[in-house]
Formats: C-alpha cells, sequence, structure tokens
C-alpha cells in the first residue's frame, strides 16, 4: 500500500523514546498529526462550501472528536452504535447513517441521533422512508454506479459483479416509484478505497450519465469516503474543481465522509520482539502485537505496515518476518529488511496505526487489548484506556464481574 507520506516525521529522537518507554503493546494516536489532517479538510471545505464527515467505521476514538469537530462538519455512522456515538461525542455537529439494512426494533432510536439517513435499497426505503421523514430527517439512497476505479481488492470494491452495496439504475428503474423518488433529499455513493481524485472524476461522470436525470431534484450528494486528501501526493485542486463543478451544475450540497483521510498517519504501534525463531532459512521476530488481533486489515486488505528503522533491502544486512503471537500460522505483518540483527525485549514502532484498528480489534487467543496513548501536541504522552482481562471476558459470558484474580 503506498502512501507516500512521511510517517515518521513528526517523531524526532526525543519523542521516540518516550514511545518505547510505553508498555507494550500499545496504540499512540497523534493529536498533532490530526490537527494537520484536519486542517487541510477544513480548507477543502472553505475551498468549495462542500462539508466534509468523519467515517467513525475508521476512527472512532472519541476523546479526539472535540478536536475534530474544530474542523469537520459531523460524523458518519455505519448504523446504531456509531450515530449514538457521534450524536453524543460530536452533539453541535451532523450525524449522517447509512446501513445496508435498518431493523425495524432499532431504527426509532436510530432516529433520535441521526440527521441524515441513507437507505441501501428501494426497499428500505419503503419500509422506513415515510416515518424518518416525518421526524423530518433528510433522506437519501445510495446509488451503485457500477464503476469501478480500483485494481484488486474486490472485497474493497462496492462496485463489483453483484455488489449488495447501492441502488443500481436497473434496480432503480424496476422498483422506484414516484412516491420513493419524493422522500428522497439527496443520493450517496460510495465507490473509492484509498484513491487520488482522478478516480473520483471517473465516478461523477458515471453518476451523471446514470443519474443526470435525478441530480437536479436532489438537495444533497454524498461522494462517500476512500478520498485519500491528506496524503502528499493527493491531486486536491482536481478535487475541489470536481467539488465546485459538481455543486454548481447541479445546484446541491456535496458530501464527503473520509476515514482513513482524518486520522492518515496519525498514529502508531509499539509492539516489543519477544523471540526470534528460524525454519527453513526464515528469520522470524514474535512480537506482542498481533495483525489477526490489533491490526486486521493487514490480512485482509493486504498490506505492509511502515515500520521505523527498517531499511531497504540494498542496505539491509538481515531480514526478518515479522508475526504475533497467536496460534494462526498467518498471523504475519510482515516481511521487514534491517540494518541490524534485532534484539530480545526490544520495542519497534509501526505507523499509521491509527485507522482501522482500535476501533476493529478482538480477543482471540485471549490476547489483550493494546491500551491507546494520546500524543498530545507538546509531546505529553496521555493514558485513554486501562483494558485488562475484563474486556475478554465480559464479551464471552454473564459472569464477568467475577474477573478476579485467583
Ligand atoms: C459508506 C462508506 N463511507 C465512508 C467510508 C470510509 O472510507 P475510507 O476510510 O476509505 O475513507 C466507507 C468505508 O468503507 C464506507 O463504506
Amino acid at each position: 500500500m503506498e502512501k507516500n507520506t512521511p510517517v515518521f516525521a513528526a517523531l524526532d529522537q526525543e519523542r521516540m523514546q518516550s514511545l518505547r518507554a510505553l508498555p507494550t503493546p500499545c496504540y499512540i494516536i497523534d493529536e498533532k498529526k490530526l490537527e494537520e489532517n484536519g486542517q487541510i479538510l477544513k480548507e477543502v471545505m472553505e475551498h468549495t462550501g462542500c462539508k466534509i464527515l468523519l467515517a467513525q467505521k475508521a476512527f472512532s476514538n472519541y476523546d479526539f472528536y472535540p478536536l475534530l469537530s474544530g474542523y469537520l462538519s459531523g460524523t458518519e455512522a455505519s448504523g446504531l452504535y456509531e450515530a449514538r456515538l457521534g450524536k453524543e461525542e460530536m452533539p453541535e455537529r451532523e450525524v449522517h447513517v447509512f446501513c445496508a439494512a435498518y431493523k425495524e426494533n432499532e431504527f426509532d432510536e436510530l432516529l433520535k441521533y441521526a440527521d441524515h439517513i441513507v437507505f441501501n435499497s428501494p426497499r428500505q426505503l419503503k419500509k422506513f422512508g415515510e416515518k424518518a421523514k416525518r421526524k423530518g430527517k433528510s433522506i437519501g439512497l445510495r446509488i451503485n454506479p457500477l464503476c469501478s476505479t480500483q485494481e484488486g481488492h474486490a472485497i474493497y470494491d462496492p462496485c463489483a459483479p453483484g455488489s449488495r452495496l447501492g441502488t443500481t439504475r436497473e434496480s432503480w428503474d424496476r422498483e422506484m416509484t414516484d412516491e420513493l423518488i419524493d422522500l428522497l433529499d439527496g443520493l450517496h455513493f460510495h465507490t473509492l478505497c484509498e484513491q487520488n481524485a482522478d478516480a473520483l472524476e471517473i465516478t461523477v461522470k458515471a453518476v451523471e450519465e446514470q443519474f443526470g436525470d435525478v441530480l437536479p431534484q436532489m438537495k444533497w450528494l454524498n461522494m462517500g469516503g476512500g478520498h485519500h486528501i491528506t496524503r502528499t501526493d493527493y491531486d486536491r485542486e482536481l478535487l475541489e474543481q470536481i467539488l465546485r463543478s459538481v455543486q454548481e451544475k447541479w445546484r446541491l450540497q456535496v458530501y464527503l465522509e473520509p476515514g482513513e483521510a482524518v486520522a492518515l498517519n496519525a498514529g502508531y504501534v509499539a509492539a516489543r520482539v519477544l523471540d526470534v525463531v528460524e525454519n527453513s532459512g526464515i528469520r522470524t521476530a514474535i512480537l506482542d502485537v498481533s495483525a489477526a488481533c490489533h491490526m486486521p486489515d493487514v490480512i485482509e486488505m493486504p498490506y505492509l505496515p511502515p515500520l521505523y528503522e527498517s531499511c531497504g533491502e540494498e542496505q539491509a544486512c538481515v531480514s526478518y518476518r515479522l508475526a504475533g503471537p497467536t496460534c494462526l500460522s498467518g498471523d504475519v505483518i510482515g516481511e521487514y529488511s534491517f540494518c541490524r540483527e534485532l534484539r530480545e525485549g526490544e520495542v519497534l514502532l509501526f505507523g499509521d496505526m491509527a485507522i482501522y484498528t482500535t476501533c476493529k480489534n478482538n480477543t482471540f487467543n485471549g490476547m489483550p487489548l493494546p491500551d491507546i496513548w494520546k500524543l498530545g501536541r507538546e509531546g505529553e504522552l496521555v493514558p485513554l484506556t486501562e483494558f485488562g482481562y475484563g474486556e475478554f471476558k465480559r464479551r464471552l459470558g454473564k459472569r464477568w464481574k467475577s474477573a478476579r484474580a485467583i
């Protein structure tokens, strides 16, 4: 995964030392980097009049919501709990929700938190739309322009053949009635993943070709996430051009809801080397952090997280496979080269670890959840969590309160 960003630029020797002194494994969220990302996104809003939301599925460490609310227009949720979190922790900003299918027994509560509700299908719109409208909500339908702009990663491509996400024009023509269209305030699409503005340009053309007759009736168009706006090689000028032209042409409000771009390179994972084993010429350093439990996208995407002090193969004298301590053979973070041998007990630092990590981890094998620390503006380190055995036990049964030392 090419990020093109100075992942560790904010860390001088002193700061690096203090991170290495933390109990491992742990996540560290970099407040200054979040601010820098927020400032970039705010400028896009100021230059274009678009509104940008935080997609909480990528980053939902709510201790930073007061900071982010100074830069963003609100939060985007994938369902009831994220909607509630957005409403509770960024109450003065908008709450948008998109879910592939809403549940009847949750919908009334959802109406308490969400301002914008986006449905995935005409059937769901028919089932819940009027009720939401009566409660004064802004209603949207997710469309699927069937325009794949990414290579590989079918698991992350909502436009892949047979995708359940979004209403195609064919389904629209078959299922949308005038009454259903009247309920709509906006359209939503989400088709990108870690992409640049050129992919958005292609997608907008596809949307226009397929839904250009509908857009004049809409008040807003939500262009989803996957815009890597805060990456150094991102073409912000082109993005702003697209946003301005769409808003002018269709006289509507554009929303973007990136997750990654908000917290890109704003987090680290500190992990300790527990042992080094060798088999068939492959040296593996076993760490106290697990790819499967603590950085699952490393396996799912897959991608190789940046590692401080690893080096290019040309300068390397030794390579290691870095892996987790669980029973899963594939609990492997990746192959890294170093200019020196790794020592048992030393602490390694992975970069770009704020996104799709703390909100996606699990306790498989009874692995502890790594605690989360804030790296503040002045370099101060503040613990945000105190995870322990309780987090593991209480998700598995009823007597979790009796989590006591024996
Ligand atoms: C509907 C929707 N919006 C926003 C996002 C955030 O995308 P990203 O974190 O890649 O910007 C996603 C990610 O899957 C999504 O499904």
